[in-house]
């Protein structure tokens, strides 16, 4: 169903996974960007919960940090009234299509994955579990199910799009046309940010060290010190590079330029009398601090009471279980499985 017998508005979905501390990276690549499309599309935000597990984890953090996503949505400027947040595992659907899906997809395809090779290297051989190969499948469910035209995502997702785009697009060939085919919507600025203790890494927020990264609730003092602390090259010249030996440097001009939405020129402008990188850290960390501070203060507002989260979670799951029922009833007909008497 490619939906064009009728004019609805397009569709975003997005979603985080609620595992360790969200970082400046998430909001620049994603939830930046969120807030700012839902004026355009219907906009659905899922707190990917059922991704989280594919790695070992801790039952209890788990919990805790869904909800603690689910509140950095909205503190990120996501508005309940016109954008449907909810958590993954609460919609059934996901993990259903994610099993029908399974049964499409080439193993080729799934071992191919850069994520999958790079996480299951981390781990013992015998302990990488079936899911993290699975992975893109259940990603691919979260958006098909949605019928998403556009998935607002950071640069490393790339080709998580491109298998969503091969399977939808193998359903539709198999048993006919059902699934829109999604495009990624990836950021001009904030694409992939860069570590601060390692400018040729990506900025993770599964990255334990303590100066990697600037996570959204961290304090003032200590955002300070991490930018301080970033790791640059022995130069001076404050301009943006694409040269690997100047990663570091690059990297605080590109946090700077998504953060304050200044063209290039400008800012090279700007730094051109600076004294040398202290200055560049120094104004890094200050707009990073800045645009914290009222992320933080809705966030502690918002955290005062989990009911307030909790019942704009349920009111969530039952708006995505309408969109992703219907599509998932669709899907049932199409692979032939006979349906349930009522
Ligand atoms: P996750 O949880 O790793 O990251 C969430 C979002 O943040 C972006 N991001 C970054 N952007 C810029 N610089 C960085 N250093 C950086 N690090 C992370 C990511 O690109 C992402 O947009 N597979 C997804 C979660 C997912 C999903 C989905 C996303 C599951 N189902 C459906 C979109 C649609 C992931 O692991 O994101």
């Amino acid at each position: 169903m490619s939906d064009s017998s009728f004019q609805r508005r397009k569709r975003v979905l997005s979603g985080v996974q609620p595992s360790g501390n969200l970082t400046i990276g998430n909001y620049l690549g994603a939830l930046k960007q969120w807030a700012r499309e839902q004026h355009r599309f219907e906009s659905f935000f899922c707190v990917v919960d059922l991704h989280a597990i594919t790695t070992p984890y801790d039952p209890a953090v788990l919990r805790a940090k869904t909800r603690e996503v689910a509140a950095l949505y909205l503190a990120s400027g996501i508005d309940p009234a016109i954008s449907t947040i909810f958590v993954q595992s609460h919609v059934p659907a996901h993990s259903e299509l994610a099993w029908l899906l399974n049964c499409i997809t080439p193993l080729g395809w799934l071992y191919r994955m850069t994520q999958f090779k790079d996480k299951s290297a981390k781990q013992q051989a015998e302990s990488v579990g079936a899911g993290l190969l699975a992975y893109p499948v259940l990603m691919a469910a979260d958006i098909l199910l949605y019928q998403a035209d556009a998935v607002p995502v950071g640069d490393d997702q790339r080709q998580h799009l491109e298998i969503t785009r091969d399977l939808a697009q193998r359903f539709n060939h198999l048993f006919g046309e059902t699934f829109t085919i999604p495009e990624a919507m990836i950021p001009l600025a904030g694409a992939r940010i860069r570590a601060f203790d390692d400018p040729t890494a990506k900025m993770s927020k599964s990255e334990a060290s303590e100066y990697h990264a600037v996570h959204l609730l961290d304090s003032p003092d200590k955002v300070k010190k991490t930018v301080l602390r970033a790791v640059t090259d022995s130069g001076r010249e404050i301009a943006f590079s694409g040269d690997p030996e100047r990663a570091g440097v690059n990297n605080l001009l590109e946090l700077y330029e998504a953060l304050t939405g200044q063209s290039r020129d400008v800012i090279e402008a700007h730094f051109a009398s600076a004294r040398g990188y202290g200055d560049l850290k120094k104004e890094v960390a200050a707009v990073l601090i800045e645009t914290l501070e009222p992320i933080q203060a809705r966030y502690r507002e918002l955290t005062r009471d989990d009911a307030y989260i909790d019942d704009l979670l349920a009111e969530g799951a039952a708006r995505a279980a309408e969109v992703a029922g219907a599509t998932l009833a669709l899907v049932h007909e199409r692979m032939g499985f006979l349906k349930a008497r009522a």
